[in-house]
């Protein structure tokens, strides 16, 4: 074959040639019986050639495999089970799985994992049990991991390094019954709050509560998080902080200047207004010996007057 035919016709010969080898070969070391290949604890460096395609059980675990190929994974389109565990693999990638969507039960626990991409189980949607357990350097999980295995119902991450779960990464586990927490440093802030309500709400097993709490912050540190969904809510949406504190200062600063101003404001008016009536006053004091008194004689004047006419009309 030339160069120049690149990789995809190549590909197709060779899973030809393994299709028709199947059910014949069975890897070095390993044995193959009913569809069920077990290769525990057989010093392999890397995922074993020859593995029958209609494989339904393999066993890969205590071995020394850094990786997992997809394309030879993806052979294997009847896999219901794979157990990895106890190896080296570092990481799991968005196609990684892509062709063993059959598959019921997957344990990844005690490797190297560091890193699981967003998408990578995005294809199990059959998937009931999943393991990732002791992977101490995985340290975080994307919110999407979870969003297509919604059949899951035994969820362990124990001991993977987590800090925090954003709750929307369960929204879609309806069927999920038992999580396993506990060995991790989780960070209770206010961004774990709705994790911590949901494992509340949720109704779920969790066999391992008591070893699962909370390093940070020191006030809840060694709290459960399945029990510190309400001190949580308290702190967060009752607790005021630093900001707060200068926000309400600052208010009342407002409220004491608008105070002020208004307060001398109204003296201002009130001197203005005195000061008016006593102009206006004074005024009348430099009349007093002139009109108003001619005015008052008038008033009288008149009245007796009007009374002079008016009584006889009475009578
Ligand atoms: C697999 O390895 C673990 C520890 O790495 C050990 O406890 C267990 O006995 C081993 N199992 C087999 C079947 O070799
Ligand atoms: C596991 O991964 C970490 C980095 O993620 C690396 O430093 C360490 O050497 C790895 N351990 C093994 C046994 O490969
Ligand atoms: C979930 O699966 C459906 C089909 O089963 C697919 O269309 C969708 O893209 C998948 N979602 C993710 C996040 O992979
Ligand atoms: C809470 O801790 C997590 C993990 O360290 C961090 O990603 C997040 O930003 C923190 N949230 C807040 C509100 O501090
Ligand atoms: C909690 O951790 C302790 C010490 O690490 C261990 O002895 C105990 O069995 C654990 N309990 C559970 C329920 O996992």
């Amino acid at each position: 074959m030339s160069p120049a035919s690149g990789p995809g016709p190549r590909w197709l010969l060779f899973s030809f040639g393994m299709g028709l080898v199947s059910g014949s070969k069975c890897p070095p070391n390993c044995q193959c019986q009913a569809q069920e290949v077990i290769c525990t604890g057989t010093q392999l460096t890397e995922y074993p050639p020859d593995i029958p395609l209609n494989t339904r059980r393999l066993f890969l675990n205590n071995n020394s495999i850094t990786y997992l190929p997809a394309m030879n994974l993806g052979l294997l389109s009847d896999l219901v089970y794979l157990d990895c565990r106890d190896n080296l693999i570092s990481e799991v990638m968005d196609y990684t799985f892509i062709g063993v969507f059959r598959l019921i039960y997957l344990d990844l626990s005690s490797n190297n994992l560091s890193r699981i991409s967003p998408y990578s189980f995005s294809t199990l949607s059959s998937l009931v049990q999943l393991n990732i357990a002791n992977n101490p350097h995985l340290r975080a999980l994307n919110k999407y991991t979870f969003a297509n295995t919604s059949s899951l119902r035994h969820l362990d991450l124990r001991n993977t390094g987590l800090q925090t779960l954003d709750h929307s990464a369960f929204q879609h586990l309806l069927t999920l019954q038992t999580l396993y927490l506990s060995g991790n440093p989780w960070k209770c802030n206010c961004s774990f709050l709705d994790f911590t309500i949901y494992l509340i709400v949720s109704h779920l097993k969790h066999p391992d509560d008591q070893n699962a709490t909370c390093v940070e912050p020191t006030e809840l540190a060694g709290w459960p998080i399945t029990q510190v969904g309400n001190p949580l809510r308290y702190m967060c949406i009752t607790h005021l902080d630093q900001q707060d504190y200068i926000f309400l200062l600052l208010i009342g600063f407002c409220i004491f200047s608008a105070g002020t101003v208004a307060a001398w404001l109204t003296g201002v008016c009130a001197v203005v207004y005195q000061n008016a009536r006593r102009k206006s006053s004074e005024a009348e004091d430099e009349d007093e010996h002139g009109q108003p008194v001619e005015v008052s004689r008038r008033i009288f004047q008149r009245r007796s007057d009007s009374g002079q006419d008016g009584f006889p009309q009475l009578i």
